[in-house]
């Protein structure tokens, strides 16, 4: 069977960025570290005011054809999963492909496009959607274009007000790929919850503490439900294991979830028995309370130990480095994770052909999706060529009356004039809402 998944990556960050440390703890009266340690942000991106999820997608594509030398015609779908669109009719890949029509000859006629929805997990949802049709045998050799595109904003004040971030990230879905095989064996968990929406309104209502618990309750009934087409999973058995990320500070909590889980009833629990004990079985307790409690208390062990750090330290800590200085992007946010880790490996010279990744995606409302993939041989070229570095320190850092100012700018329901904070440079620039974008 010819291998499916993810040919070449680029990305598009807002380009503004703002301090959590200096610029946003001491206006919030808060302790930087709350921000920097706790939550693990140092920084978000947001879109200047002439950028949108319109114009962060289009860029973003057209890096990507531009550096793959892609044309229309070879391209037979775009799919832009967001959480941010600001149209309920006409789905935000056809704005996009406006913008591309623009720059290259011959047009998207013969595409197929849409637009995924279900919060941050559309962006995967949208690759399993490209996976299918090519499997399918529907694709005519041609590859698809998946976008993830958001700005993720909450309303001031809001506890998810530090999480915040904008960017794009672009994919191409195609056979034969250069970055990364997906798998056929797929994981869900998924169930109806109401603890971060969006029903008709600008910014989210959320319940945060809740959204959490919500995340590791699905995300860890997607491994269960993995684990029952693609046998027991062990930490060794992935070299990297990217999570979505809405702030660094959820991974921690996951990757420790999914660790015990992993580890139940193998050579890792039996080497760590004299040193924290084995884990609870759920039979040797009265109650459901009393063996989650065990469990929580086997966890905060499990943390401090040699073993999990060592594991942590490699498998999960380089897929949180982008994400730290540039927010939750929401459905963008689990791609970067990718490639932050993908990156880090490029830097150390590591040999990742043939070895595997296990990527854990959710989306609030709520579903997790658990799926392996695996190293491609032109993994390294493809990921060492797109300019992450050069955009993420050509942000202009914004001052807090900067940054309120740019959170009334991208908030729909008000009208503000606010002068443009960087210029664009050849690229697409929003010029108002459900008009066409040009290029400046
Ligand atoms: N030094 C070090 N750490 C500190 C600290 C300090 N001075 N002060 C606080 N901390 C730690 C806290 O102990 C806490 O860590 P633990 O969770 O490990 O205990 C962490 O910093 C955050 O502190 P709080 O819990 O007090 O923070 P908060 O209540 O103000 O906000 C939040 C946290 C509720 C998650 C909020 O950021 C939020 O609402 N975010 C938006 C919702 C969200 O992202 N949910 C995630 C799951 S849903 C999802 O994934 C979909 C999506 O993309 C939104």
């Amino acid at each position: 069977m010819t291998a499916v998944g993810i040919d070449a990556i680029e990305i598009r960050t807002g380009k503004l960025k703002l301090d959590l440390a200096n610029t946003f703890a001491p206006k919030k009266g808060e302790d930087p570290e709350k921000y920097t340690k706790g939550i693990g942000l140092k920084h978000s991106s947001f879109p200047d005011v002439y950028e949108d999820i319109v114009t962060m997608g289009a860029n973003a594509a057209k890096d990507l054809m531009d550096r793959t030398g892609l044309v229309p015609d070879d391209i037979g779908r775009i799919d832009v999963a967001t959480e941010s669109a600001f149209d309920n009719s006409k789905p935000v890949s056809t704005y996009i492909a406006g913008c591309l029509e623009q720059v290259y000859d011959g047009d998207f006629h013969h595409a197929n496009k849409g637009e995924r929805k279900f919060a941050c997990l559309a962006g995967t949802q949208s690759i399993d959607d490209a996976y299918n049709w090519i499997r399918a045998g529907r694709n005519r050799g041609r590859s698809a274009l998946v976008i993830a595109t958001d700005t993720a904003l909450y309303e001031r004040g809001d506890p998810g007000e530090a999480t915040q971030g904008a960017g794009a990230v672009a994919m191409l879905i195609s056979e034969d790929p250069n970055v990364v095989e997906l798998s056929t064996d797929q994981g869900y968990g998924s169930a109806d919850e109401t603890d971060f929406l969006k029903p008709n309104q600008q910014f989210p209502s959320v319940d945060g503490k809740r959204s959490v618990q919500v995340y590791l309750a699905r995300m860890r009934e997607a491994l269960e439900d993995y684990e029952s087409v693609a046998g027991d999973t062990h930490p060794d058995d992935f070299e990297y294991i990217p999570f979505h990320t809405p702030f660094p500070g959820m991974v921690r909590k996951a990757a420790l979830l999914g660790y015990r889980h992993m580890t139940r009833g193998t050579d890792v629990e039996d080497a760590l028995e004299s040193e924290i004990g084995r884990q609870p079985r759920e039979a040797d307790f009265d109650s459901w309370d009393a063996y989650e409690d065990a469990i929580r208390d086997y966890m905060d062990d499990l943390k401090e130990t040699d073993q999990y750090s060592e594991w942590y330290g490699h498998a999960i800590e380089p897929t949180i480095d982008i994400s730290s200085q540039v927010g939750n992007w929401y459905t963008g946010s689990v791609h970067i994770a990718r490639l932050s880790a993908l990156r880090s490996a490029a830097r150390k010279g590591e040999s990742l052909a043939g070895k595997r990744m296990l990527v854990g995606s959710y989306g609030s409302g709520a579903q997790a999706e658990i799926h392996a993939e695996t190293v491609r041989e032109g993994w390294k070229d493809e990921v060492s060529a797109i300019d992450v570095e050069d955009q993420l320190d050509s942000r202009y850092d914004i001052s807090y009356d900067e940054y309120e100012l740019v959170h009334d700018v991208h908030n729909h329901d008000k009208e503000v004039d606010v002068e443009e904070f960087t210029q664009p440079d050849g690229e697409f620039v929003f010029t108002g809402w459900g008009r066409m974008n040009e290029r400046r």
